[in-house]
């Protein structure tokens, strides 16, 4: 198979220089001159060499952010020049689609098809969501009890915020998390997540371009140990959001603790997808495998867990089964690609292990079961989607977040059965519920403990609709306004009219 032709804006992009990392308006190398390596997950080439930051470059760019945030141009700006900006950057975002979804499947891995759409494309609407929010963050005037008083709130931006963020989405977790803090009118300082570095590297040079002014966004690619855990204790960071797993976020609940940073944590998931026997089984079965697959099962909300009533169980293991053995593997720069390699050798040897895993716990392997290694697939880190076919929810296949193209799917009795196995888990980030009886789909929608339900769909995600997690699943809610509400304080003003 000949190689697909490259995108020449990624050639030039990628010029076999070492990308530099982006503080107070200058691309700059790392105060420890190091490096490192990003690699593509297809073919296992290194696509280019990264400035390495760490604490000594987080703490130059918490320094440009603040001067940003207090000095610069940016705190002067009226809502609706700030509004027009982020507007302007979703727009050169539009304009450089193919450049940005080429860099992003070389760097993930993920099929070409799903980076235009939804990584660029979802990148572009939550840009232009909001880009419409500055001029309508607003106060209220408070009846206070008072006499002669008059309140009034001020929302105003909580200063320099730390964003890191996972490997998973790059370009679109770089979205979530710049989009409303530069709505809010913060500055930044972002890590990107080491596997995966370059989309936000361009998106740096697309905000330079934009004209958002120098210090406004910074972009310190490094390790989490290192650059990562540096700006989570920085004392000169007023807010962290991070994107990722669990066992980080609660590393940086504690070092965030020194100077009381404000932190909302998106985290993991195991999120049940249930499927009654009234429901469209077709629809629902493709809705099940769609859910799992998807990404290739590297995804927070993946429907990791189908729950399938049992008079329906066989019809519905082998519909998914079947799905599975009919994906396209193999690289992602090919169009008809469904299912590209994982992210990186180590998420490979992870979810290897839980194929093991899940066979010395008895659940029996439907379909796929192993790594890809046939011709050029040798070269990737290709893992089969994988179908476990009776599977228990006590299973550690099914307590566990793999991150990977597998799937426990488990048989239930009866809506009490089910809603208990559920919700016996330590997440809660999403839930698919598939039946045609209505009473029942909202009845369940409200005893799940989940951030997102998706009744007779399983996926579907909006710039507008709040997104975040109960239970170990993260604190705080991204999307709308209350994304907004995350980068922002509120602060009460009286006045005496005596
Ligand atoms: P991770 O949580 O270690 O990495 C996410 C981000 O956090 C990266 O930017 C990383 O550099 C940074 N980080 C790591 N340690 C840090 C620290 N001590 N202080 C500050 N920042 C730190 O996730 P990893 O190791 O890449 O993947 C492991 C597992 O985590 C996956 O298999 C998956 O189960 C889960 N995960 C979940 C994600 C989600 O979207 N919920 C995204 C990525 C991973
Ligand atoms: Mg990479």
């Amino acid at each position: 198979m000949a190689a697909p032709a490259i995108n020449p804006g990624v050639t030039s992009f990628l010029n076999g220089k070492p990308k530099r990392m982006l503080i107070g308006g200058e691309w700059v190398e790392s105060v420890s001159g190091l490096t490192f390596a990003t690699t593509n997950p297809a073919t296992g080439e290194v696509l280019a060499q990264v400035a390495e930051g760490d604490a000594a470059d987080i703490d130059r760019a918490v320094s440009a952010a603040r001067k940003a945030f207090e000095d610069g141009p940016w705190g002067m700006m009226t809502a609706a020049d700030r509004s027009s900006l982020i507007w302007k950057l979703a727009d050169l975002i539009e304009e450089h689609t193919e450049v940005l979804a080429t860099l992003e499947t070389l760097d993930n891995g993920k099929p070409i098809v799903a980076a235009r759409r939804d990584d660029v494309g979802g990148t572009v609407a939550y840009f232009r969501y909001y880009a419409g929010w500055p001029t309508k963050i607003q106060g209220d005037t408070v009846p206070v009890s008072v006499p002669d008083m008059f309140n009034y709130t001020l929302r105003q931006p909580v200063g320099v915020v730390g964003q890191i963020i996972p490997w998973n989405y790059p370009l679109m977790m770089s979205a979530w998390k710049l989009a409303p803090a530069l709505a809010a009118g913060c500055t930044i300082v972002l890590k990107p997540a080491e596997q995966t570095p370059l989309s936000a590297l361009l998106l740096g040079e697309l905000i330079q371009m934009a004209g958002i002014p120098d210090g406004v966004v910074n972009i310190v690619p490094g390790y989490g140990e290192t650059a990562g855990a540096a700006l989570v204790s920085h004392p000169g960071v007023d807010k962290i959001a991070f994107t990722g797993s669990t066992e980080v976020g609660k590393l940086i609940m504690r070092s965030a603790a020194g100077n009381l940073k404000k932190v909302s944590l998106e985290l993991g998931g195991k999120s049940p997808n249930i499927v009654f026997a009234d429901a469209d089984l077709d629809a629902a079965a493709e809705g099940a495998a769609f859910g799992i697959f998807y990404n290739m099962g590297q995804d927070c909300t993946a429907g990791s867990r189908v729950f399938v009533q049992e008079s329906v169980y066989d019809r519905v293991a082998s519909f998914i089964a079947d799905f599975a053995r009919k994906q396209k593997v193999g690289n992602g720069l090919d169009e008809s690609t469904d299912i590209g390699p994982l992210v990186t050798q180590e998420q490979l040897d992870r979810v290897s292990n839980y194929l093991n895993i899940g066979r010395s716990e008895g659940a029996r392997v439907l379909s796929g079961g192993e790594r890809m290694t046939a011709g050029d697939l040798a070269r990737g880190n290709y893992m089969s989607p994988t179908v476990f076919g009776q599977a228990r929810n006590n299973m550690r296949i099914s307590q566990e977040e793999i991150f990977g193209p597998v799937v426990s799917v488990i048989p239930f009795k009866d809506v009490e059965d089910v809603v208990g196995e559920a919700n016996n888990i330590d997440y809660g980030l999403a839930a698919g519920i598939w039946t045609r009886d209505i009473g029942k789909a909202h009845r369940l929608a409200a005893s799940i403990k989940a951030g997102t339900v998706w009744v007779n769909c399983y996926g579907p995600l909006d710039p507008g609709s709040p997104f975040g997690g109960f239970k170990q699943s993260g604190i705080g809610r991204e999307m709308g306004f209350h994304g907004i509400e995350l980068y922002t304080e509120v602060k009460s003003v009286w006045v005496s009219l005596a």
